[in-house]
């Protein structure tokens, strides 16, 4: 991390995406405008999703002009001139859909990754004002408090959070996973917005969180921040964290759930 500085970058995130927060907040409360759909029926995004991420690319050019952006919105930007080895992750609302029906939980995501890592990242629930940050090596936090997650260790007794993909053929494999898992475990949360779910593991409200189908911008941030408290954020069978899977536990409670999980082939299907 030669010459990049987490704290900094941190920095950065966090004052990119309080701004980003309130234009969302704002468009939510003066009217959200024609709402169109992306790769499914199902997939929505607002003219909030996109004013958003318009902002944050705007500062981000401003205040890092050499570092590369991946939008969910926008898709790929190069750096303008000579480039740094970092790259934003940006998620300008997730929770689009509790966005559009006035639901609580959709959070302004931003992660800065150096050379592949995520160091440093901010969720920022735009409804609620929660804002949780976590630098590489420095700690999860949420209103100056230090996150260490669930001691849960028993899969009977854990509260476990997870999500749906918009895909209906992926969603048919995530259910029949589901219904195999519901009846061994305490309760499912299902909240809407991933890297919420995965703050919401990194504090304990939940004992664990898992989701087949992510995209980088929906788990770099929350993931670093459950990483950061404490929880093992992997795949199943020895895989990273990413599109197949995305499993954030407490140590004692993720051999189990990682077995279950990986027994029910959750990782598998389209
Ligand atoms: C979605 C949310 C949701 C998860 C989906 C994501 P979006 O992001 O995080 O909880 O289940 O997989 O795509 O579309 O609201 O940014
Ligand atoms: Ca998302
Ligand atoms: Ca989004």
């Amino acid at each position: 991390m030669d010459g990049v500085d987490a704290p900094e970058l941190l920095d950065v995130a966090v004052r990119v995406a309080r701004e980003a927060a309130a234009l969302v907040r704002t468009r939510r409360a003066t009217g959200l405008g024609d709402i169109g759909t992306k790769t499914t029926d199902t997939d929505l995004v607002t003219a909030a999703d996109r004013a958003a991420e318009r902002l944050i690319l705007g500062r981000l050019r401003e205040e890092r002009p050499g570092d590369r952006v991946l939008g969910e919105e926008s898709g790929a930007h190069d750096a303008a001139g000579t480039g740094t080895a970092v790259r934003w992750l940006v998620d300008p609302i997730d929770g689009t859909v509790n966005y559009v029906y006035n639901l609580p939980h959709y959070a302004v995501s931003l992660a800065a990754e150096v050379d592949g890592v995520v160091v440093a990242g901010v969720v920022l629930d735009a409804g609620s004002g929660a804002e949780w940050t976590a630098t590489l090596g420095g700690g999860a936090w949420r209103a100056g408090r230090r996150l260490t997650g669930s001691v849960r260790a028993e899969l009977a007794q854990a509260l476990v959070a997870t999500g749906f993909a918009y895909e209906p053929a992926r969603r048919a494999h995530q259910a029949g996973v589901l219904a195999r898992l519901l009846p061994e475990v305490r309760d499912i949360r299902r909240y809407g917005a991933a890297s919420i779910d995965l703050c919401f593991a990194a504090e304990g409200n939940v004992d664990a969180y898992y989701e087949r189908g992510l995209n980088p911008w929906d788990h770099a941030a929350g993931g670093l921040v459950a990483a950061e408290a404490g929880l093992l954020v992997t795949g199943l069978r020895g895989q990273p964290p990413g599109g197949r899977m995305v499993l954030a536990a407490p140590p004692a409670l993720h051999g189990p759930l990682h077995d279950r999980l990986a027994a029910l082939d959750a990782d598998g299907g389209p």
